[in-house]
């Protein structure tokens, strides 16, 4: 038995605290938090960045992340939604004699409180069990290898499937963490060794076999197969397609596609993009999308100058709307970023076979030693065509369960669904929603009904300064602010047809838990219930 430090005063954790305790000689905190009375104790940082997690909530029994919302089950610390991918790490707690004692081991799992960019693997949390005995002979497929496929392959294990999971994947390394090639790795701020997802030992551990550079090409759903290329088809009993999405070019203009003019979708795309920018003084950025100015961000921060060419006014505004597109970029133009809005490119220039600028409509002429492409992506279903008749945009429909077809499912950016808050068939490209997919499709490929109901929630994070938004809104009749938009402190409620659909927040974390919390339980406020500085907590 582990021995007991004696952490606090009982008297020091009210009913409903939340509160990070330091133990003896500089060892490891603690995170206590006391519900119904009962005290329990956690590692205290988010196993997915690091967040402190006494920033965070408890609702509904469920520990919730101040920074992007991964939850843990109170009683158990039991992971119940990413982007964690672990269960968070729980110690024997009692109290007695007025205090409240705690074991915990002499090396636990390590803990970190960085900014946001402390990688998954880092963290350490509990991962899955060994993946039990193959005593089922059915095999269950994944194409794909991102933000869907790796949760729903470790969803499988977690729901204890022991059959074989084929994880198949066109790219050519082990799923990673995509949301940071364009923050903390083009800033030089991650190392390599931060961005995979799990470490090469778990897949093994898990049972999951890993098909890396294997493209899939076809689909036979009569036969059941997936067809490789270059290799036998692949039967499966169940199957999950989750191939993300294609960048788009630009390939009507002249010199799209000279050397130097790159993308950031793959890995691979983030190192061509490093190496083509090393010795680059002058980067200019096609597209205000959020890869665009994120990699802009980043490679202010190294030093480069950067130029973003955009057809929009302001950048954001078909998302966030003109005041907080503003705010981006009066944020970005403050630490030397260029903006050429209501542009067109008309030609990417070449000098010696490589690109040198990049030409507007206007006949103005922008130097470039690199070009960035941040032109939106489409769907990656072009080996679905026959298979599936997939939508005007290449997504792919599925039902309430994400299934497409009888035992065949689809989650992450290609999937059309039913959107909860609205019954609206609707395609979206978020991180977290992709590995929630992921989840839910697991679980339904093993025979359960689960729907996504969750408010779609994303991040994005430019300079330092996190914006997070909920729930979704293609269009809306206004928007109401709370706060200051030019302080970066607000709330901005998109209000559609009398209803508040999506909310976005810079410097509110602890409202923005709340409300995506209310967003996924139907229970948000009406716009006219809205009151600057209302209680969100009140509300649950
Ligand atoms: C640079 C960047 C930064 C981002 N930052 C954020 C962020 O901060 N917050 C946020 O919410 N979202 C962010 N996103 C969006 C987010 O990463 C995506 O929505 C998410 O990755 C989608 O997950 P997915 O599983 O559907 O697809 P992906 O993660 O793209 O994975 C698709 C997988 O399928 C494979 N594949 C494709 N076609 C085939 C085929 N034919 N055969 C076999 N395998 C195939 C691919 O190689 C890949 O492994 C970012 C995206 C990028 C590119
Ligand atoms: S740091 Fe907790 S969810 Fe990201």
């Amino acid at each position: 038995m582990l021995p007991e430090i004696d952490l606090t005063d009982a008297a020091s954790l009210p009913e409903g605290a939340l509160k990070t305790f330091p133990t003896p000689d500089d060892g490891p905190q603690v995170l206590l938090t006391r519900q119904h009375g009962q005290v329990h104790a956690f590692a205290p940082n988010c196993l997915h960045y690091g967040a402190p997690l006494e920033k965070g909530k408890v609702v509904n029994g469920k520990l919730i992340c101040p920074w992007h919302h991964a939850c843990f089950k109170v009683k158990d610390g039991h992971l119940c939604e990413p982007p964690a991918l672990d269960d968070l790490p729980t110690y024997a707690v009692r109290e007695a004699e007025g205090r409240i004692l705690v074991q915990v081991p002499a090396s636990p799992p390590a803990s970190t409180d960085k900014p946001e960019a402390t990688p998954t693997a880092e963290v350490g949390g509990v991962p899955p069990a060994p993946a039990p005995a193959p005593a089922d002979t059915r095999t269950f497929a994944i194409v794909g290898g991102g933000a869907a496929g790796e949760f729903a392959a470790q969803t499988l294990r977690r729901e204890g499937f022991a059959g074989r999971v084929v994880l198949v994947s066109a790219d050519e390394h082990a799923p990673y963490d995509r949301t940071k090639l364009s923050k903390a790795y083009l800033a030089g701020k991650a190392k390599p060794e931060a961005l995979p997802l799990r470490a090469a030992e778990f897949y093994a551990q898990q049972r999951i076999e890993r098909l890396q550079n294997t493209r899939v090409i076809g689909l036979d759903l009569e036969k059941r197969e997936v067809q490789l290329e270059g290799q036998p088809p692949l039967h499966y009993d169940q199957l999950l397609l989750a191939p993300g999405s294609t960048p788009n070019q630009l390939p009507k203009l002249p010199g799209h596609d000279l050397p130097g003019v790159l993308l950031l979708r793959t890995l691979s795309d983030a190192n061509a993009l490093l190496a083509a920018t090393k010795d680059a003084r002058q980067v200019v950025i096609i597209g205000s999308s959020f890869i665009g100015m994120e990699a802009a961000s980043s490679l202010i921060a190294v030093g480069r100058a950067v130029t973003v060419i955009a057809q929009e006014k302001v950048p954001f505004e078909r998302v966030l709307g003109p005041e907080i597109g503003q705010l981006f970029q009066q944020l970005h133009e403050s630490k030397g970023v260029r903006f050429e809005a209501e542009a067109e490119v008309s030609e990417l220039l070449n000098e010696q076979g490589y690109v040198a600028g990049v030409r507007l409509k206007s006949g103005k002429i922008i130097p470039a030693n690199a070009v960035v492409l941040g032109v939106g992506v489409r769907p990656a279903t072009e080996f679905l065509k026959e298979a599936f008749t997939l939508e005007d945009d290449g997504g792919l429909a599925v039902n309430a369960n994400l299934q497409a077809a009888p035992g065949v499912y689809t989650a992450g950016d290609v999937a059309r669904f039913p959107l909860a808050a609205t019954g609206q068939p609707t395609r979206i490209e978020h991180w977290r929603v992709a590995q929630q997919h992921g989840q839910v499709a697991a679980r339904n490929m093993l025979g359960q009904q689960e729907t996504y109901a969750a408010a779609p929630f994303f991040w994005t994070q430019q300079y330092g300064k996190s914006l997070r938004y909920a729930g979704h809104a293609e269009r809306w009749d206004k928007i109401i602010y709370h706060g200051d938009v030019a302080k970066q402190d607000f709330l901005a409620f998109f209000v559609q047809a009398g209803r508040i659909v999506a909310v976005a927040g810079m410097g509110r974390d602890t409202d923005m838990l709340y409300i995506t919390e209310l967003l996924s339980l139907g229970r948000m406020s009406t716009p006219a219930e809205l009151r600057p500085g209302m209680s969100w907590a009140e509300r649950l």
